[in-house]
């Protein structure tokens, strides 16, 4: 997250804009603070995500346990088959982009005379990210158009530029890191931000077997602890508090009444943190948990209900072999 930068346009092929800004630091400072002062504390999980945060996430689509991203890079692969040649002229926009790993494999199945034709536009809370990216990119693809939006996509979804026909991407399965009836919202939302003809790529994590999710996110190197560590830094540098990150246990389980994963973090003594915000110290007793993330999974049912109450219309359905998980196509 960055909140100082300003919008930049480095080169006619290369242009960033920066809308955190307008959310404000205090809305930022309040709402973390909000999360860590009620009896259950919790932090939003947008706040994973500094420049660290989105590294460590990196790592975690690299390790063996971690099924989701090369699973659903297969899937991308098939369907960029499928519509790569048909995006003339179209702006590609990618949700929650991180790094450029998923996005390329749509870009190269795009023919070179349709490439020069599209503009990509990654949409992501972390400014860093979306400049690797970016540079990365045009290394591969020189004559790219790439025009970044830092910007939080639950609330300023609309600031996304419009004018040509659009292709959504949100991979990852971002959408179950939101609470079911955001999703809803969200969807809702997005189908009517879109045009007759626009199309969404959605992926989704599938219920499985709980001991396979469960070793997802709590891999054998410890990079996941360290990934849901980090987000103490994070508000320790928006809000001035003293977390010490190491005096906290990585918990993750799957949660079986809300078909998610669960991460939290649990103190390892008594602790009172010190904010210059708040008039006392924010104390957590030994044992206590901070709730960081849910990964919501789906089932079929699920899939139905987040279209059920938009404007999209499911025009395909790709799934892996072992039914782990789903690229949805949606059209307008
Ligand atoms: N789509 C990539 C990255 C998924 S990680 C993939 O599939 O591998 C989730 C991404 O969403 C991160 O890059 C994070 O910075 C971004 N993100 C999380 N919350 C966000 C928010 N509220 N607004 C904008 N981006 C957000
Ligand atoms: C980004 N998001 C979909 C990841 C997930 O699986 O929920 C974030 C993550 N958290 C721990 N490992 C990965």
């Amino acid at each position: 997250m960055n909140f100082q930068t300003q919008p930049v346009c480095a080169e006619p092929k290369l242009c960033m804009d920066n809308y955190l800004p307008k959310i404000g630091r205090r809305a930022i400072v309040n709402q973390i603070l909000a999360g860590l002062c009620c009896k259950k504390k919790y932090i939003s999980s947008m706040f994973f995500y500094d420049a660290e945060g989105s590294k460590l996430f990196e790592a975690i689509t690299h390790l063996p346990e971690y099924y989701p991203t090369r699973t659903e890079m297969g899937l991308i692969d098939e369907v960029a088959r499928q519509i790569g040649p048909q995006l003339e002229d179209t702006d590609i926009v990618e949700i929650g982009s991180g790094d450029c790993s998923k996005i390329s494999i749509l870009i190269e199945m795009i023919p070179e005379h349709v490439r020069n034709s599209i503009r990509y536009i990654p949409v992501d809370v972390c400014q860093a990210a979306i400049e690797d990216s970016a540079s990365i990119l045009s290394g591969k693809f020189p004559r790219i158009n790439i025009h970044g939006v830092v910007a939080d996509f639950i609330s300023q979804i609309d600031l996304i530029p419009k004018g040509k026909k659009r292709l959504f991407c949100l991979f990852g399965s971002t959408i179950g890191n939101f609470s079911r009836n955001q999703a809803a919202e969200f969807f809702v939302h997005l189908g009517k931000t879109m045009q007759p003809g626009d199309q969404l790529l959605l992926g989704i994590d599938r219920v499985k077997k709980i001991p396979i999710l469960e070793k997802a996110y709590n891999d054998s190197q410890g990079v996941t602890q360290e990934f849901n560590r980090n987000i103490l830094k994070v508000v320790n540098y928006l809000t001035g508090t003293d977390f010490d990150p190491t005096a906290f246990e990585h918990l993750a389980f799957y949660n079986s009444i809300h078909d998610r994963i669960e991460m939290h973090l649990k103190a390892s003594k008594d602790m009172a943190i010190s904010c210059p915000h708040t008039k006392s110290p924010i104390t957590i007793g030994k044992g206590e948990t901070i709730h960081t993330e849910n990964s919501h999974k789906f089932k079929d049912k699920h899939i139905e209900n987040l279209s059920h109450n938009s404007d999209l219309t499911v025009q395909n359905i790709l799934t892996d072999p072992n039914n782990w998980f789903s690229l949805v196509h949606f059209v307008k």
